[in-house]
């Protein structure tokens, strides 16, 4: 069918205390892998799932803004599932001219690296932009990191290679007091969202970008503040990192302190409904590849190690989507 309005998706999900997944994508690969995962996951429930492709002004630089867009559009025309595609992370609103453009059904302005007023009104003039086409505008307040902005590459590599329990220990004293400031404060989402009138509200509640496992366990009060002030979808970032369930936690022997959750916790009793993940997609596509070389080094066929990455990838949005509809994984 043809691509869904965003809003369609997440205003449902949002009554019936769900969450649905938006997945980046950044080839054919993926874009399959994601729309594969939803329709076997729409089989196993006997219920629809639906699902939000993402493209990243990154990855409309690396395909090409027509092709990225053309390829989800494409794909999304020959399944029943129900596809949005977002523009994730905008932060020039030249890029979301051109995703409007695409027919892109969904747009991410991300205005959290200014100070609030001039976030405020650079998505107020983002939303007026879109609305006008009927599109829905996610917006951000409160700074979600990345990795990178805490540790050097090298560090980050040492840190894949510790017990998860070791590594978030590592990640919490370095990141400290300055992490907390760049969470979202409650009262500031109210006026955020009054006076921009966006759609959705991506929130910081102690996530990072770019996180390689579900280790991070979230501020899930402070989530749970925003909430109450903002009735509307909140939209979790750098979710490849969350701590997934109790049960994660438990099997990579993490130690939840006071007012900490998990990604479950966060759309039960967080409002958490559109989930942002990308790097797991990244690393299930890799290690796919680099998988099936070593069981056939020398092999010459691009599609046969391609073919074996896009199904990890298909079995890792299977993952979360199950978690995000069902609540059902480990
Ligand atoms: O906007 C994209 C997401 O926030 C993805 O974050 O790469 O840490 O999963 P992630
Ligand atoms: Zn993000």
């Amino acid at each position: 069918m043809p691509l869904v309005n965003s809003r369609d998706i997440l205003l449902p999900a949002f009554r019936e205390g769900r969450a649905v997944g938006a997945f980046n994508a950044n080839n054919m690969e993926i874009v399959q892998a994601i729309i594969w995962a939803a329709e076997e996951v729409s089989r196993e429930l006997s219920r629809p799932v639906d699902v939000i492709i993402q493209v990243s002004p990154g990855a409309a630089r690396y395909a090409g803004w027509s092709l990225a867009a053309g390829m989800v559009k494409i794909a999304a025309a020959e399944t029943d599932v129900r596809v949005a595609l977002n523009l994730d992370h905008a932060t020039e609103i030249e890029q979301v001219k051109r995703a409007l453009e695409e027919g892109f059904t969904s747009v991410l302005f991300d205005g959290s690296s200014l100070p609030l007023e001039e976030n405020i009104r650079l998505t107020r003039q983002v939303v007026e932009m879109c609305h006008s086409k009927g599109v829905p505008v996610e917006a951000e307040v409160g700074k979600i990191p990345k990795i990178e902005d805490y540790f050097t590459k090298s560090e980050i590599a040492h840190l894949r290679s510790l017990p998860p329990a070791d590594a978030v220990k590592i990640i919490r004293e370095r990141t400290g007091k300055s992490f907390e400031n760049l969470l979202t404060k409650p009262d500031e989402a109210e006026y955020f969202v009054r006076k921009t009138e966006c759609d959705f509200l991506a929130v910081s509640f102690g996530s990072i970008h770019g996180m390689w496992d579900d280790i991070l366990p979230i501020k899930l009060n402070q989530l749970i503040a925003i909430k109450e002030r903002v009735r509307k979808p909140l939209v979790s970032h750098g979710s490849s990192g969350i701590l997934m369930t109790q049960k994660a936690a438990e099997i990579k022997g993490i130690t939840l302190l006071e007012g900490e959750g998990t990604l479950l916790d966060a759309i039960k009793l967080g409002g958490i409904t559109k989930i942002n993940v990308a790097t797991a997609v990244s690393i299930a596509f890799i290690n796919g590849f680099i998988e099936a070389w070593r069981n056939n080094p020398g092999e010459k066929d691009f599609r046969k190690l391609g073919e074996h990455a896009r199904n990890r990838v298909k079995e890792k949005v299977k993952e979360y989507v199950k978690l995000f509809s069902a609540g059902e994984i480990y």
